[in-house]
C-alpha cells in the first residue's frame, strides 16, 4: 500500500479525534491489473436503455425522514454486458456536423477518478470525507434494480429527477449530487449514471478499500417517467436482509455489501437513525463485522426510531437490519467469515460491489473492464 495512499485515507479523520484512537488500520490490498476484458459475473440480460441526450438540470431534494417505508428488494440478479458503440468519431474537424459524426473520445477515466479522489476530503463534512456519502449514492443509485421487472439500477441516474430525489430513502444524497456536478462540468463526456457508480469505486478504493472492477456506458435518462418507484432500497427499520436474496444475491453477497457499514454514519436529518457503526468511518476495513459480533448491543434510549448502541461506550451503532445478520445463521455465517478474513471480505466485496453496478445495465460482454489505480499509485 502506497503511503499517499495512507495519507488519502487518514488526513481527513484529523477532523474526528475521537475516532482516531481506534481506527483499524488499513491492510494492503493487491491491486489487480489496469484492465481486463474478463467478465467475471454471468449475468442475464437486461435492458434499461436510455437516450444520451444531454441531461436536465438537478431537481431541488427535500430532505425527509426515515429510510424507505416498505420492506424490500434489493438487488437484482447479474448483470453484465457493455455496449461499446457509444461514441463516435468523426474524420474531419468541421464544427457542423450532425449528431452520428461527432467526435466525442472515450473519457479518461482514470484521469476523472484521479479528480474525484481530489475532492473526497472535505473538513467540514462529518469525519473530513465524502467518501463514505459518495459510496451511498452509488448505492441508493444501483439498489432500486427490480429483478422482476428488469428495471431501477444505476443506469439513467434518475435520483436527478423528483419524484426520486425525494424519496425518504434518498435524504442528504442532493450533497453528493451537488459536490461531483463540479467533475461532470470538467468531463461533459462523462454520464451522471457513469459519473456516480465510479464515484463509489473511487471512494472506497480511496479509503483503502479493494480494487473495484468497472465498466462504463451507463446512458442518463432524461425525464422524470424513468423514476423508480419509491420504495425499492431496503427499510432500515425492518429486519429485511433476509428478503435480498430474492432479488439475486447469495448470502455471502448480501453479508459482504453490508461490510460498507463500516464506513459513515447515520444522520438524525436524514434517515432519523444516529451515529456510526465503527470507530473507523472513512477508513475501508472489515470492522463492520468484528463490532458486529464482539459488542453487546442494547437498545438505545431515545426518542427517535429504534436503533441499538454498544453497551460499552453507546458511540457505536446498528440498524435493526443490520442485527438481522446476527439473528439468521444463514448470514451469521458470513459474519463471521468475514470479521476472521478480512483479504476474502475484500475479495468478496469487491465483486458484490460491481456486481450491483451492473444491475440493469445493457451489456453486450466485450466491454473493457477498468481497474483503476489508487492515486498515489499512478
Ligand atoms: C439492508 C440494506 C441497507 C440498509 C437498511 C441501509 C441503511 C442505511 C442507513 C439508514 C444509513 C444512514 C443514512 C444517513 O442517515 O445518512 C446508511 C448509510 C450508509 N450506507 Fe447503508 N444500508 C443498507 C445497505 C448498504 C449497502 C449495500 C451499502 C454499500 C455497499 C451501504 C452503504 C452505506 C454507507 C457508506 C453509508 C454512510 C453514508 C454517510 O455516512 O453519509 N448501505 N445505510
Amino acid at each position: 500500500m502506497s503511503s499517499i495512499r495512507f495519507v488519502r485515507a487518514f488526513s481527513s479523520r484529523a477532523n474526528a479525534v475521537k475516532f482516531v484512537a481506534n481506527a483499524t488500520r488499513p491492510k494492503a490490498v493487491k491491486a489487480v491489473s489496469n484492465t481486463t476484458s474478463l467478465r467475471t459475473f454471468a449475468i442475464p440480460s437486461l435492458n434499461r436503455h436510455y437516450n444520451t441526450q444531454k441531461s436536465p438540470p438537478q431537481q431541488p431534494e427535500q430532505k425527509s425522514k426515515s429510510g424507505s417505508r416498505r420492506a424490500l428488494i434489493f438487488l437484482g440478479a447479474g448483470l453484465i454486458g457493455v455496449g461499446t458503440g457509444y461514441y463516435f468519431y468523426s474524420t474531419d474537424n468541421s464544427s457542423e456536423v450532425s449528431p452520428t459524426t461527432i467526435a466525442q473520445e472515450t473519457p479518461d477515466y482514470q484521469k476523472i477518478y484521479n479528480q474525484i479522489a481530489d475532492i473526497l476530503e472535505e473538513n467540514d463534512w462529518d469525519d473530513g470525507s465524502l467518501g463514505p456519502i459518495f459510496v451511498r449514492l452509488a448505492w441508493h443509485a444501483s439498489g432500486t434494480y427490480d429483478k422482476e421487472t428488469n428495471t431501477g439500477g444505476s443506469n439513467g441516474a434518475t435520483m436527478r429527477f423528483a419524484p426520486e430525489s425525494d424519496h425518504g430513502a434518498n435524504a442528504g444524497l442532493k450533497h453528493a449530487r451537488d459536490k461531483l456536478e463540479s467533475i461532470k462540468q470538467k468531463n461533459p463526456a462523462i454520464t451522471y449514471s457513469d459519473l456516480w457508480s465510479l464515484a463509489g469505486v473511487v471512494a472506497i478504493q480511496e479509503m483503502a478499500g479493494p480494487i473495484i472492477p468497472w465498466i462504463p456506458g451507463r446512458k442518463d435518462a432524461d425525464a422524470a417517467t424513468a423514476c423508480s418507484p419509491d420504495g425499492r432500497l431496503p427499510d432500515a427499520s425492518k429486519a429485511s436482509k433476509s428478503k435480498l436474496d430474492l432479488q439475486g444475491f447469495k448470502y455471502s453477497e448480501i453479508v459482504a455489501l453490508a461490510g460498507a457499514h463500516a464506513l459513515g454514519r447515520c444522520h438524525p436529518d436524514r434517515s432519523g437513525f444516529q451515529g456510526p457503526w465503527t470507530f473507523s468511518p472513512i477508513t475501508f476495513t472489515n470492522g463492520y463485522f468484528t463490532e458486529l459480533l464482539k459488542k453487546k448491543w442494547v437498545d438505545k434510549k431515545w426518542k427517535g426510531p429504534k436503533q441499538f448502541v454498544d453497551k460499552e461506550t453507546g458511540e457505536l451503532m446498528m440498524l435493526p437490519a443490520d442485527m438481522a445478520l446476527i439473528q439468521d445463521k444463514n448470514f451469521k455465517t458470513w459474519v463471521e467469515t468475514y470479521s476472521k478474513d478480512e483479504a476474502l471480505f475484500f475479495k468478496d466485496f469487491a465483486a458484490a460491489f460491481h456486481k450491483l453496478e451492473e444491475l440493469g445495465v445493457p451489456r453486450t460482454g466485450n466491454e473493457k473492464v477498468y481497474n483503476f489505480k489508487r492515486t498515489g499509485e499512478n
